[in-house]
């Protein structure tokens, strides 16, 4: 049951992506220079709580641009409505619907679905991480050198020591490839699905991050903070990898060098 209602949820919100993409809908400004929210979010936020308070009305549901709707439940659904409203707002098909349940504290679920590329990701505490119903599994690149990275930047940017340009500066001048491609899910499921070997972000929210979480563990890779200890969604920076290169980038990204051959 709680799984049916993840799905139909997430492709619930997809559904209306599809349908709005491309057109005239309202595009309105948050806190943080462009940081946007558009007609689309809302519209898909709606029918994602549709679909879990028609099976589920009493679990609690934390939502990026409703916030916390707080019951009194174990279940928690951590909502993204549209992960990648930038890119969605432009016209550029990388964003997505990203749903992650957390039950007593812990992830046990996560949805995502890219609609433009037919991509959806599933995942479930221990039974593994999926695409499109086909079992995925992260790469096997054990140095940073040889490795294809991806990133994101904050909508403000921090300026701190190893910060998000620094560490990008230091991998980029290694030739090392690093994308961004302004979703935070969908980095994450590409981890999982061994199209790239890392991620990290220095500041995420937890609806950026709880479904990808555990689609890249339950694909074998590790999800951490900053410093290398087990991700918590609810503080800021990540690192997800493959697992092998983990330690090394981790290292990276508080000061240290890449590995030289
Ligand atoms: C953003 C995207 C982006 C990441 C930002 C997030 P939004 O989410 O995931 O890749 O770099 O930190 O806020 O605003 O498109 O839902
Ligand atoms: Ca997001
Ligand atoms: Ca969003």
């Amino acid at each position: 049951m709680l799984k049916n209602t993840l799905l139909k949820a997430t492709k619930d919100a997809a559904l209306i992506m599809q349908q709005y993409f491309n057109t005239n809908f309202s595009i309105s400004n948050k806190e943080g220079m462009n940081n946007l929210v558009t007609e689309v979010d809302h519209k898909s936020e709606e029918a994602i709580f549709a679909a879990i308070k028609a099976d589920f009305p009493d679990h609690y549901i934390l939502s990026e641009e409703t916030g916390a709707m707080v019951q009194d439940s174990s279940y928690k659904w951590i909502v993204d409505p549209i992960d990648g409203t930038v890119n969605y707002a432009n016209g550029i098909p990388i964003c997505c619907v990203s749903i992650g349940i957390e039950k007593d504290g812990k992830m046990i679920m996560g949805a995502i679905y890219n609609p433009f590329i037919n991509e959806f990701y599933f995942a479930e505490r221990g039974v593994g991480s999926f695409l499109n119903d086909q079992r995925i599994y992260v790469s096997k690149k054990d140095r940073v050198l040889h490795s294809s990275m991806v990133t994101g930047f904050p909508y403000t940017y921090i300026d701190q020591p190893n910060g998000p340009l620094e560490v990008f500066s230091k991998l980029v001048r290694r030739g090392i490839p690093v994308r961004r491609l302004g979703s935070a899910a969908m980095d994450l499921c590409w981890v999982a699905a061994g199209r790239f070997d890392g991620f990290y972000e220095h500041q995420l929210s937890p609806w950026d991050s709880a479904a990808g979480f555990i689609i890249v563990e339950e694909a074998g890779g590790k999800v951490s903070n900053l410093k290398g200890d087990y991700y918590n969604p609810y503080k800021h920076g990540i690192i997800a990898t493959n697992g092998k290169i983990h330690d090394e980038l981790v290292s990276i990204c508080n000061g240290g060098n890449v590995i030289e051959d």
